[in-house]
């Protein structure tokens, strides 16, 4: 096995580093569920807060075009998911953008009594919001598990496991969902600004993801939503505001969805959420998505390397089975662990029982520090 510091003099992401605010002294490898600060995204919070709002005020909506900025930063985050100019939007939160397509795929089918399949192991808020979605809607059933897709007619799921990392074949699982007559709406919110996801190629209908974790949008920062440019004009999406609204300040007007992406949108953005969310995307857009995901997997395959010298459990496949965003060690003592981690002013996360989520973002996490953070972890359960 290579030498992590050697590893790091020979990694041409490394630079990026210096685009972050990174503590000293601190390991931080929890960036799966809210990445670091980059350093321009408090000059960009601070021009909107300093010379824009308080100089231009209201008339910021059309003088710095805020009016359009979940379209525009929804078109600098396309390329990242392999989505075509037009078909991201970036507001609400990953729950919210999820409840709208699942229930625009549920309208796609036209089925009369909709079959939504979710895996038991699903992320709670993509199974909840499909439970919620079939207390409003009595002709919805869910049904559990994704072996066998007959009789669907709509899929939801994550693309990267929140548990263990494993990576779907984006592709042929569309595929599979569509043969049995079903769209699928994918939650992209463990991939986006990790592994070089292409939507249009693979022919992808409806997909939603957050901005706080890989893209490095900030707490809170919005979601996005994608649709297939080609469904444009046959969705109806159950949030009507005055925001998707096709003469948005024909204020008498009865509601009439606007063309394109923008009929995804509901009420007033957050303008302060959406300009840090764009510092976070625009960073990943300058490295590069297929040199971020390539240093995901390398840093992958490192620590499962190291792991299993080390002795320790893992439950994460080597990319590309996995997504290289994370990879999870299994102990029955998982959250004194954390714990006693943190105060070695190590930084890694638990889902509950007995998971340990080591996160490797691209951008910050140095060979070194996965070295450093498992080499503390196997002295911590070995004394
Ligand atoms: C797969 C997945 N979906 C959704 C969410 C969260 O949704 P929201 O942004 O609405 O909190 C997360 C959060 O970690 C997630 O991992």
């Amino acid at each position: 096995m290579r030498d992590a510091a050697a590893l790091d003099a020979d990694d041409r992401l490394a630079p990026w580093r210096d685009e972050f605010v990174i503590p000293a002294d601190l390991v931080y490898l929890d960036g799966n569920s809210l990445g670091m600060t980059p350093t321009r995204t408090s000059g960009a919070v601070r021009k909107v807060v300093e010379e824009q709002w308080p100089t231009d005020l209201i008339t910021s909506w059309w003088e710095h075009d805020w009016l359009n900025l979940p379209l525009t930063v929804g078109d600098e985050l396309a390329p990242i998911i392999g989505a075509r100019p037009g078909e991201v939007v970036v507001n609400e939160s990953t729950t919210v953008c999820l409840f709208q397509l699942v229930n625009v795929a549920i309208d796609l089918t036209g089925h009369d009594a909709p079959v939504i399949a979710v895996a038991d192991t699903e992320f709670p808020t993509d199974r909840y919001i499909v439970d919620g979605i079939a207390r409003l809607r009595p002709s919805v059933t869910v049904r559990r598990g994704l072996d066998d897709l007959a009789g669907a007619s709509v899929v939801v799921r994550s693309l990267v496991d929140y548990r263990t990392a494993e990576l779907h074949d984006v592709r042929a699982e569309t595929a599979r969902a569509r043969a049995a007559g079903a769209v699928t709406v994918w939650d992209l919110s463990h991939a986006a600004g990790v592994v070089a996801v292409d939507l249009a190629d693979s022919k992808v209908d409806l997909a939603v993801g957050c901005t706080y974790k890989f893209l490095n949008g900030g707490p809170g920062a919005p979601a996005f939503s994608f649709v297939r440019t080609e469904l444009h004009d046959r969705v109806t999406q159950p949030i009507w505001g005055w925001f998707g609204q096709r003469d948005q300040f024909a204020m008498d007007n009865p509601f009439d969805a606007r063309a394109g992406i923008g009929r995804m949108m509901n009420g007033t953005p957050s303008v302060l959420g959406l300009t840090a969310a764009r510092a976070g995307i625009s960073v990943t857009a300058e490295a590069g998505i297929d040199a971020i995901a390539s240093k995901a997997a390398a840093l992958a395959n490192y620590a499962l390397d190291l792991a299993s010298e080390l002795g320790l459990t893992c439950s994460t496949a080597r990319p590309p089975a996995s997504s290289g965003g994370h990879i999870s060690i299994l102990h029955h003592d998982a959250v004194a662990l954390q714990q006693r981690l943190a105060d070695r002013n190590i930084i890694v996360d638990k889902r509950d029982p007995d998971v340990l989520r080591v996160g490797l973002s691209p951008l910050t996490t140095r060979f070194v520090d996965v070295h450093v953070a498992l080499t503390a972890l196997a002295e911590l359960i070995d004394s």
